[in-house]
């Protein structure tokens, strides 16, 4: 955590946006905001696009990935713009392939379960032959927002890219997963180092071509116990986050549990600059551990924006008051949903935005 508090002006004069600021660890005049999802099927300018164009094409042409990044920030002005991608758009460099079904979610053809199968992969040596879209989507939109947003980058961790990559589906219960870490858990540690080494690439490869700061997103730790937690998913997601600070360390890193409520204590060791929580955590609880200097993001339950403007209201001041004035990112504790209407979005941002002035002594 570098904690650094003068830093707001970078040598050039300009000054940082303050999400990057915030993650970073530094004090500032309000309370900056995205949105887990904020690029998705909840517009109607890119339902234009998703109605017609499947997710890999989607996801992997620059020109349309650029744009729909770019669509949740010139509509509501959201302090980060998240490139538009998927947490398993490295796997086909690995020689794991995906696709995305409409109205099915991502599936994995021929899913990764046995330990020749993982010897049989192969490493991200090359991201910028094997995922060129990738950097020239950062790159272009690093120039597009110009320090008006924060750029952001993502991976999912080793053990949620893991568990997608063998179960081929979601499933309710990991079925295929869970028999394999109790029957042979040498193949899952094997397979989470592979994608250990392959995402410290990753990640310096979206640093390398312009993301400021990359959340890791931990989106099946709701099916590990807190033990589990401990065994299968921190140490790998700390082996990122260790190895990606040691190349860039000013870079700040998120890490978000889906699940991560159980798991509050277990996270505490965590090396990344910011905590992302879930909806399910009090934030209230979540301040008290953690303690006012750490960086937390989060928690809005998503299907809030779905009710009355007042609740809106209500529940955004109290994540902001119990969360405090400083050291805190304002954002849902899941993606948006695609039934969200998009006024709750502009307002959900606006409120962030109007957040110094509650702050200012009357
Ligand atoms: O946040 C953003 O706006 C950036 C875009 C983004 C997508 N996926 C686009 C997407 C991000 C950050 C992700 C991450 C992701 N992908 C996660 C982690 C976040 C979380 O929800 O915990 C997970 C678990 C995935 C895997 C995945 N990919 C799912 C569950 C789905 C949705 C399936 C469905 O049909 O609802 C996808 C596909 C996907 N990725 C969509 C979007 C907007 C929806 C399908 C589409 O646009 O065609």
């Amino acid at each position: 955590r570098s904690g650094g508090k003068c830093r707001a002006v970078a040598e050039n004069g300009v000054t940082d946006p303050i999400l990057l600021r915030v993650a970073r660890g530094e004090e500032a005049e309000r309370t900056p905001v995205w949105l887990m999802r904020q690029a998705g099927r909840f517009m109607a300018d890119f339902r234009k696009y998703s109605d017609r164009i499947g997710f890999r094409e989607r996801s992997e042409t620059s020109e349309i990935a650029i744009e729909l990044s770019l669509q949740p920030w010139r509509a509501f002005k959201p302090d980060g713009v998240i490139m538009f991608s998927d947490i398993l758009t490295p796997l086909p460099a690995l020689g794991i392939e995906f696709d995305v079904i409409k109205g099915k979610g991502p599936i994995i053809p021929v899913p990764v379960r046995s330990l020749d199968q993982v010897k049989a992969l192969r490493t991200m040596d090359d991201p910028a032959s094997t995922l060129p879209f990738v950097a020239e989507t950062l790159s272009a939109l690093r120039k597009e927002i110009d320090e008006q947003a924060t750029l952001l980058g993502f991976v999912g961790t080793p053990w949620t890219l893991a568990a997608y990559a063998m179960e081929g589906k979601a499933d309710k219960h990991l079925l295929k997963t869970k028999t394999i870490m109790y029957h042979d858990p040498a193949t899952l540690h094997a397979f989470l180092d592979h994608l250990t080494e392959a995402l410290i690439a990753y990640v310096c490869f979206q640093i390398e071509s312009g993301a400021q700061v990359v959340q890791l997103f931990d989106s099946w730790a709701h099916h590990l116990s807190p033990t589990q937690f401990e065994e299968f998913s921190r140490p790998y997601a700390e082996r990122v986050l260790q190895a990606v600070k040691a190349k860039h360390p000013s870079v700040p890193l998120i890490f978000h549990a889906n699940g991560g409520t159980g798991k509050l204590l277990q996270m505490t060791p965590l090396s990344s600059d910011v905590l992302g929580l879930d909806w399910n955590t009090e934030m209230r609880e979540a301040r008290a551990l953690y303690g006012p200097k750490r960086v937390l993001q989060g928690n809005v339950d998503p299907m809030i924006l779905l009710a009355p403007e007042e609740v809106i209201r209500e529940e955004v001041s109290r994540t902001l008051a119990d969360g405090g004035d400083q050291h805190l990112i304002l954002n849902v504790g899941h993606g948006v949903i695609q039934q969200t209407p998009e006024e709750a979005v502009g307002l959900f941002c606006q409120l962030a935005r109007e957040s110094h002035r509650a702050r200012t002594p009357v």
